[in-house]
């Protein structure tokens, strides 16, 4: 699917479906107010996401309108433009209309927010137009929505191109990430990222297990060591020059977390495949960094594993050593995810980045703390972390600042070994995996995304359907884009 630009007035528009999004004390325009006949038959309000529709009788060149409510306007915001550009997409879907044409609200929107709303409008329509048809083989009964056009006076190709960069990159993480984990081995992902860096002239290096051996990455050894599909690091740069600061990205990617020796319960462990999200999530930021080129260089590691248990997995109760020569006492085999980010935070803590934010589905703990609504982020580093905040409001990927105080970190000290990795008390689990990160970065600058809460959705949403939900992609990139402009 794609968004094009219209720059007429929107009685002009002759596509079949114009989408026309309205507050709720506005006065519509013309062209709208004299189909508004039926509002009462069908309790329109103008209420958010109220929808009125209704065919135009050959009275407009247009022939349907929906006309989608915003609400009050002292309550408007980005997200609700976003959410009723995914609700008019969906409307086209549902009456099989190939092309739908959205008007720009743009009398009530302030002129230095105009780029911010189009995007908005741009990503919505984009993310709801999203379809996973790759394991369907009966193609001939699928159906896409073909294209967007915004209807608007104005001249916003900025922040269309803006929107479908960044929609675009979250649809390409959701689409990798839906892979099933018999496809996307490590393996698999790691020839997507060699593609994906050739197109966007990316750097690429591959590490495989005899080079892990060598370089002590003992995290990911031993997570990977009672599957068949051996382990990868894909570590990607991207590269404006020298003279621009350094920003490292870390994504958990494991590719099927069955919980290894300490198994998981069987009901809903298919979701497991999701595991990976947080690498995959790398990939998305990366491409979306380069088609803005964005004025920073960018290294992303993703370490690639799949936990199973076998005769050759590893037990609770081994001991392994990461990267940094830390000892870690492994109690459970499930809380693999930060054995192995413990190796990958430590190797790019040694580029001195400037800053380096990790994204990973760490803790079930964090669906009980926070829910389905916001990312949990734990930090050393304010303007870090607020750079994170602003820009997760911009995206409505929303992040929540948890506290990381030194007696979390007491929790996970171990007997025998320098640190456990887990805390026997079953007490602030997001927190207590957050502070045995937090012994693998050294003194770098740094954040860490929870983002177990939200790499899938099950149930209704305006704009994103049911399975991987690429979330965490928008937020960096926009988090990102902010702390190159502080430089
Ligand atoms: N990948 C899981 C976390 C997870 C759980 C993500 C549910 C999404 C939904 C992680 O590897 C894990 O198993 N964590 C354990 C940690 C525990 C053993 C301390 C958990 O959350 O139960
Ligand atoms: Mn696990
Ligand atoms: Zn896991």
């Amino acid at each position: 699917m794609k968004v094009e630009l219209k720059k007429i007035h929107l009685s002009e528009a002759k596509e079949n479906l114009l989408c026309v999004f309205l507050m709720q004390d506005e006065e519509p325009p013309y062209d709208v107010k004299r189909f508004l006949h039926d509002v009462k038959k069908q309790r329109y309000e103008g209420k958010l996401l109220q929808t009125y529709s209704t065919d135009t009788r050959n009275e407009a060149k247009f022939k349907h309108l929906l006309v989608v409510g915003l609400g009050k306007k002292e309550e408007f915001k980005a997200d609700y433009l976003r959410r009723a550009a995914g609700i008019a997409v969906r409307y086209a879907a549902s009456r099989k209309e190939n092309i739908v044409a959205m008007h720009l609200p743009s009398n009530f929107i302030a002129r230095h927010e105009l780029m911010q709303m189009v995007q908005a409008m741009a990503e919505g329509a984009l993310l709801s137009g999203y379809r996973f048809y790759d394991y369907k083989t009966k193609k001939d009964d699928l159906f896409y929505v073909e294209k967007a056009v915004i209807v608007s006076e104005e001249d916003v190709a900025d922040g269309i191109a803006r929107g479908t960069i960044f929609a675009e990159a979250q649809n390409y993480s959701r689409r990798l990430d839906e892979q099933p984990a018999n496809v996307a081995t490590p393996a698999m992902i790691g020839a997507e990222a060699r593609r994906l860096a050739k197109e966007h002239g990316l750097g690429f290096s591959l590490y495989d297990r005899n080079r892990l051996e060598k370089m002590g990455m003992g995290g990911m050894l031993a997570v990977c060591q009672g599957s068949v599909h051996g382990p990868l690091l894909i570590r990607l740069e991207y590269n404006r020059g020298k003279r621009f600061p350094l920003y490292c990205l870390v994504g958990k990617g494991v590719t099927f977390d069955s919980g290894g020796i300490s198994i998981k319960p069987s009901s809903g462990m298919h979701e497991m495949k999701y595991d990976k999200s947080g690498a995959i999530n790398v990939l998305g930021v990366m491409m979306a960094v380069a088609q803005l080129k964005l004025p920073i260089r960018l290294i992303g590691l993703m370490p690639m594993v799949e936990n199973m248990p076998s005769g050759s997995a590893q037990k609770p109760g081994d001991i392994i050593t990461a990267h940094n020569g830390k000892t870690i006492e492994v109690l459970n085999t499930d809380a693999e995810g930060r054995l192995i980010l413990a190796d990958a935070l430590a190797l790019g803590a040694e580029e001195k980045p400037e800053y380096m934010i990790d994204m990973a589905t760490l803790t079930g703990a964090m669906i009980v703390s926070l829910g389905r609504h916001a990312i949990g982020m734990f930090s050393n580093d304010d303007a870090l972390s607020d750079a994170l905040t602003e820009a997760g409001e911009a995206t409505h990927e929303r992040v929540w600042r948890m506290p990381l105080w030194p007696e979390y970190g007491e929790m996970m000290k171990s007997d025998i070994a320098d640190i456990k990795n887990i805390s026997e008390v079953p007490e602030a689990g997001s927190i207590t995996a957050a502070a045995f990160l937090r012994e693998f970065i050294g003194e770098t600058k740094w954040a860490h995304l929870d983002i177990a809460a939200v790499d899938m959705v099950k149930g209704p949403h305006p704009y994103l359907d049911k399975g991987a939900t690429g979330t965490g992609v928008r937020l960096v990139i926009a988090a990102l884009m902010r702390l190159s402009k502080k430089k």
